[in-house]
């Protein structure tokens, strides 16, 4: 895997996009992005220096099937988790589908987020870019997500970005090298959501005044959620922003 470092670009995933046209497997790192992306347009926010922004771009040579897509989501999360949790001891869960939160000493906050974005040839998916972003040093967040977003600083755990980039990047290719079902079923069990109550907050089946309560019933492999509620009807999401629920 050839690794890139900027001081400051747009943004890791866009430069990843550019750079792979001439590698299979590359990741791109930054000190900053200009124009740093979360999911659903949102911006993710990070001053200079302060925070890990990593994307890793994958050329696929053969056609990709559903769940080795879904499985990239995935892998970004389940390689931050276990690299957070290698330097401190500090409880981290996964939210549905790929973000990673942590518990500051009352209630879990988000550390990290996962933009995943595929290129299509036709109907053929012929790259993929993971973007990562961990909130390592970051003590002034916007007001907006001052309460609910969290640094690794901010719970009092000091460690160089260098550090936790190599951890993630080492994870992340170990998770890669699973079969299609491991990654699967590790992500089933690191999510720990089925069963558990969840409430609509927004989305497609959101009705305002209506009963938007549900109970997780089962992870399609392609990375899909399907809800039931009381009357077992059943929906199906593949937003996280469009839900609530309690990790514990
Ligand atoms: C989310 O909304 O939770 C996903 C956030 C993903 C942010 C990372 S930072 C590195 C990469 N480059 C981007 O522009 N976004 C991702």
């Amino acid at each position: 895997m050839i690794l890139y470092n900027f001081s400051e670009i747009s943004s890791t995933n866009d430069y990843a996009k550019e750079l792979l046209s001439d590698e299979d497997i590359i990741c791109v790192t930054a000190q900053n992005q200009i124009n740093g992306r979360g999911r659903n347009n949102n911006v993710w926010y990070g001053d200079f220096g302060n925070n890990l922004y990593i994307s890793f771009g994958i050329k696929h040579q053969n056609s990709c099937t559903l769940e080795f897509l879904a499985n990239l989501q995935s892998i970004g999360a389940i390689a931050v988790k276990q690299s957070l949790e290698q330097i401190s001891n500090i409880s981290y869960r996964l939210k549905y589908p790929n973000d990673v939160y942590a518990y500051d000493g009352s209630k879990y906050r988000k550390i990290s987020g996962v933009l995943v974005e595929h290129g299509f040839l036709g109907s053929e998916c012929n790259y993929s870019i993971i973007g990562i972003g961990v909130n390592i040093n970051e003590i002034n967040f916007p007001k907006e997500i001052k309460e609910t977003a969290v640094s690794l600083k901010q719970l009092g755990i000091s460690v160089k970005i260098d550090e936790l980039q190599s951890l993630v990047i080492n994870h992340f290719s170990l998770l890669l090298s699973l079969e299609d079902s491991e990654v699967y079923n590790l992500w089933v069990k690191e999510l720990n959501i089925i069963g558990k109550e969840i409430t609509l907050v927004k989305g497609l089946h959101y009705y305002p005044n209506d009963m938007n309560i549900y109970t997780a019933y089962e992870l399609l492999n392609d990375g899909r959620l399907v809800l039931s509620n009381q009357e077992n009807s059943k929906i199906i999401i593949d937003n996280g922003d469009t839900i609530r629920y309690n990790f514990d």
